[in-house]
């Protein structure tokens, strides 16, 4: 089902998105022969104390921003980074739930999206320290919403057996539904209802019920992201009392972002602006709000919370439930390479781990699921695409995508140790001669 929700999305229409350029000559750094350093030459005596002195201020200067680095992360809660793990629908010669838990807990991942909420892959969980995100299946949706003991059996089958020894955090209550069936949407808010208030009578308070959208299937404009809305009807008949749910029950908006599809099909979008790469060209300004983007993910994230905005609930957090980058098509798609996949993945952690948010939302998005852990069959026409990111064997594919890299709070704190040690060196050093 995953599959085809991508070659849907694939195909989505593309007639409402837009993309703002500048021209690039604006941003353009000259520097001028005029401007070059020239050479002063100083008394011998002076010398070395104007070099202590350029030290010392060298030593300042570098260890101000670093400092402002450390007070400014340690109060920023970062964005918790998970992936989509599907026994069922992935390779054949997968190892067993239990050793893909382990594997996930060596790697420091430390949450795991399971679309099919495939009750021993649950269990596999109970030993882990890893928090589950399970998703109810959008062919349940209509006897869930008719009838609340048919909610309640679904409970004692997936969560009652493992919680709260596995930490489950939240249950989508369908994926996709505005897409995959629009029938199922006049029954998704009782279906969601009847998941909430059943899980209460089981004495259950802690686990937060959602759905998931995608991207594609639920703005109609996106860009820029200031100009986004919920399209309609599905705002008016789905989206805005979801919302209402939501904030009630301090749950989350859960969607699937991918910066891929939408890169593929606006030609006029940088690969590096889809990627994460920092290039002095590579920025879209959103020119109502004035606020300059510098990658594709974070126009997507914020077009979701202008339409929020507009909705009526901009506290309502974020969850991208799925992202990721193809390594590989069957079809000749260029772009779905492991390069850029790497890349993509390398640089969503940096920027997520990086705290800084989004320019509309300091605290960004509260989690992320990468899509996905494993590869998928490619015995059907539509799994025509390869988003895994570990092998079979469960060693990674991509070397340089560090689930547990440091946060950059340790890090800044390890550059400031090195970058003062290093200058007293230096001066001690200068100042003796
Ligand atoms: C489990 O995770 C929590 C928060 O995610 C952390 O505080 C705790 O130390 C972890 N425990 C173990 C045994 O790793
Ligand atoms: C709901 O399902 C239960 C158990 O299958 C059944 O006893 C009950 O009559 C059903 N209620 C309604 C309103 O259909
Ligand atoms: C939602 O969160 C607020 C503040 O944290 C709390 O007062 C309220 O009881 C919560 N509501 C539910 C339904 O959990
Ligand atoms: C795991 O599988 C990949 C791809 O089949 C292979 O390149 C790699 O060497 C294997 N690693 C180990 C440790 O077996």
């Amino acid at each position: 089902m995953a599959e085809q929700r991508h070659s849907e999305i694939y195909s989505a229409k593309t007639n409402d998105l837009r993309f703002y350029f500048l021209s690039k000559s604006k941003n353009v750094m000259s520097i001028s022969s005029e401007n070059s350093l020239k050479p002063v030459n100083f008394p011998p005596t002076h010398r070395n104390r104007f070099l202590f002195f350029i030290v010392l201020s060298c030593t300042m200067s570098s260890l101000c921003p670093l400092t402002v680095t450390v007070t400014a992360t340690a109060d920023v809660s970062l964005s918790e980074i998970g992936v989509t793990y599907s026994p069922g629908t992935t390779l054949d010669h997968l190892p067993p739930p239990e050793q893909v838990a382990s594997a996930l807990q060596r790697l420091k991942i430390s949450s795991v999206h399971l679309p099919d909420s495939d009750p021993s892959a649950v269990r596999a969980f109970s030993y882990s320290n890893i928090s589950l995100f399970l998703t109810v299946p959008n062919r349940d949706i209509p006897s869930i919403a008719a009838n609340r003991s048919n909610a309640l059996a679904w409970l004692h089958h997936h969560v009652v057996p493992f919680y709260p020894r596995a930490h489950i955090s939240a249950i989508a209550v369908g994926s996709d539904v505005l897409n995959a069936k629009y029938e199922l949407s006049n029954y998704l808010l009782p279906a969601i209802r009847n998941v909430d208030i059943a899980l209460h009578k089981l004495g259950i308070y802690r686990i937060a019920v959602s759905t998931t959208f995608s991207f594609s299937n639920v703005l109609a404009t996106a860009f820029p992201p200031s100009s986004a809305k919920f399209l309609e009807p599905a705002n008016k008949l789905v989206i805005k009392p979801l919302l209402q749910f939501l904030k009630e029950t301090n749950s989350s908006f859960f969607v699937n972002l991918y910066p891929y599809h939408i890169y593929k099909l606006n030609p006029g979008i940088p690969i590096g602006f889809a990627l994460f790469q920092e290039n002095p060209f590579n920025f879209r300004d959103d020119f109502t709000t004035g606020v300059r983007y510098r990658n594709l993910f974070d126009t997507m994230v914020d077009a979701v919370i202008t339409a929020l905005t507009v909705a009526g609930h901009e506290n309502i957090p974020v969850v991208v439930a799925e992202t990721g980058w193809p390594g590989f098509a069957v079809k000749a798609e260029a772009d779905a390479n492991q390069v850029y996949a790497e890349m993509y993945l390398r640089g969503l952690i940096r920027h997520l781990r990086s705290g800084n948010g989004t320019p509309l939302r300091k605290g960004g998005v509260a989690q992320t699921y990468i899509y996905e852990l494993f590869d998928r069959q490619g015995n059907r026409l539509r799994s025509l695409q390869q988003w895994g990111i570990l092998y079979s064997n469960l060693t990674r594919k991509y070397i340089n995508v560090d689930f547990g890299s440091s946060s950059r709070i340790e890090v800044s704190k390890h550059l400031l140790w090195m970058a003062l040690g290093f200058h007293l060196f230096v001066a001690v050093l200068l100042w003796d001669v």
